[in-house]
């Protein structure tokens, strides 16, 4: 019997087949018995504190845990992020309308673009940029509209550069500043002038700060909510996978622009009910933790180990970059000293890496085509491990045998 075809169109648009690749070349190392290591997910690889996993056991035992906890937030959680984004960054979010939690940021950023798009409508994207918001925009119909972030900008989009008969069919514009994967920072001032541009153009800024956290050398990321009026064209995304180590919990939320936040909020009620109410309490434990100044703040680990391994990579001859923030190095392909048959590109140093020095990275234009000519490496191994895939990867770049 001939199906009509049970899959849909639109999963084809979904994706980079790159990470099923970079999976399958893993797997494959594994199975010859490669000791590798893995840093190509940006998964963190500790636990949260052990105030936060308390609170999170406490509250599962609780006969009262287990109703549907509704999707837009408890009060109690939605009050925290608010006293939360106070606390760090001085803004002030109405909790009941300015506020929705989150399954993760990922959950937001996945639906986004349904819950304010109409057909016909563009998005602007960087590129390269972190997969799911391609992703939200595909699932929703919305045509993409790539903004390139080069290293000669400092991989800032240049607003300029965007066409008028473009901002006018725009509804959003994402940007993500820590970003993923390039590591690039912006300041206040460059968030002042998105918010200036957004009014001009009448456009919505989405923006991600899921590293806010994870920031080095004493540097703070702002909020684009800082910026005097952003509530009028802004939201934000925040994530307390980094900057807690709650990622498989699954809480985030979005803050801002009321009418946008709304317009999520609305979906939401419509598709889910909400996160397992034991993950809010211990989401309120961490941002309650940060506010009263006990947590042991995420950069300083992941800031030993940059040092450590940019350090190490830099004496192996790689002169890839120190990051401000972020948990990635974005680095340019290394110079090889040796050939392949075919010239080197993102994803055969890649191949070629995991399968001679059993260190996983991810291709570059995994991220959009202007990631080419990089590899991201997600610092998510120990220091000693990071080392010793510094150590591999010279080896593999002087085309040394690995012992
Ligand atoms: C830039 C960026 N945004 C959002 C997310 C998703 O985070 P969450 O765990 O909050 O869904 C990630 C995860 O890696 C990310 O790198």
């Amino acid at each position: 019997m001939t199906t009509k075809g049970w899959r849909a169109e639109r999963l084809s648009h979904l994706g980079s087949s790159i990470f099923a690749e970079v999976a399958e070349w893993k797997k494959a190392a594994i199975d010859r018995g490669v000791d590798v290591i893995d840093l190509s997910i940006g998964s963190p690889d500790l636990p949260p504190s052990q105030e936060i996993r308390s609170a999170l056991s406490e509250a599962v035992l609780r006969d009262n845990a287990y109703g549907y906890p509704g999707s837009k937030g408890s009060v109690r959680f939605l009050k925290h992020a608010s006293d939360w984004l106070a606390y760090r960054f001085g803004v002030q979010i109405d909790p009941e309308h300015e506020l929705v939690s989150l399954m993760g940021s990922q959950d937001g950023l996945g639906h986004l673009a349904l819950s304010l798009c109409n057909p016909g409508d563009i998005a602007l994207l960087p590129d390269p940029g972190y997969p799911v918001y391609a992703a939200g925009l595909a699932l929703a119909g919305v045509e993409p509209y790539l903004m390139p972030l080069r290293e000669e900008n400092q991989f800032l989009p240049e607003f300029d550069a965007i066409p008028e008969q473009v901002w006018q069919r725009t509804k959003f514009m994402l940007l993500n500043y820590p970003s993923n994967p390039v590591s690039a920072t912006a300041d206040l001032d460059f968030f002042k002038k998105a918010v200036a541009v957004a009014k001009q153009h009448n456009v919505l800024i989405v923006h991600d700060l899921a590293y806010s956290e994870m920031a080095f050398d004493g540097y703070r990321p702002p909020s684009i909510l800082q910026v005097e009026g952003a509530l009028d064209v802004a939201v934000e995304f925040h994530s307390l996978s980094k900057s807690f180590n709650m990622a498989g919990c699954r809480i985030g939320f979005l803050a801002g622009n009321r009418e946008a936040v709304g317009a999520l909020r609305e979906l939401k009620a419509n598709i889910d009910y909400g996160v397992f109410l034991p993950v809010q309490e211990a989401g309120i434990i961490a941002l309650q933790e940060d506010m009263k100044g006990i947590n042991k703040p995420v950069g300083t680990l992941y800031e030993k180990r940059r040092d450590q391994f940019v350090q190490a990579l830099r004496s192996h001859g790689w002169e890839v970059p120190y990051p401000k923030a972020t948990m990635f190095i974005w680095a340019k392909l290394p110079v090889m000293q040796w050939e392949l048959s075919e010239p080197w590109d993102s994803r055969r140093i890649s191949r070629e890496m995991l399968e001679r020095a059993g260190v996983a990275v991810i291709p570059g234009d995994a991220f959009g085509a202007e990631g080419e000519g990089y590899v991201r490496i997600a610092l998510v191994e120990s220091e000693e491990r990071l080392v010793e895939a510094a150590a591999r990867i010279g080896k593999f770049i002087r085309g040394e045998q690995q012992s």
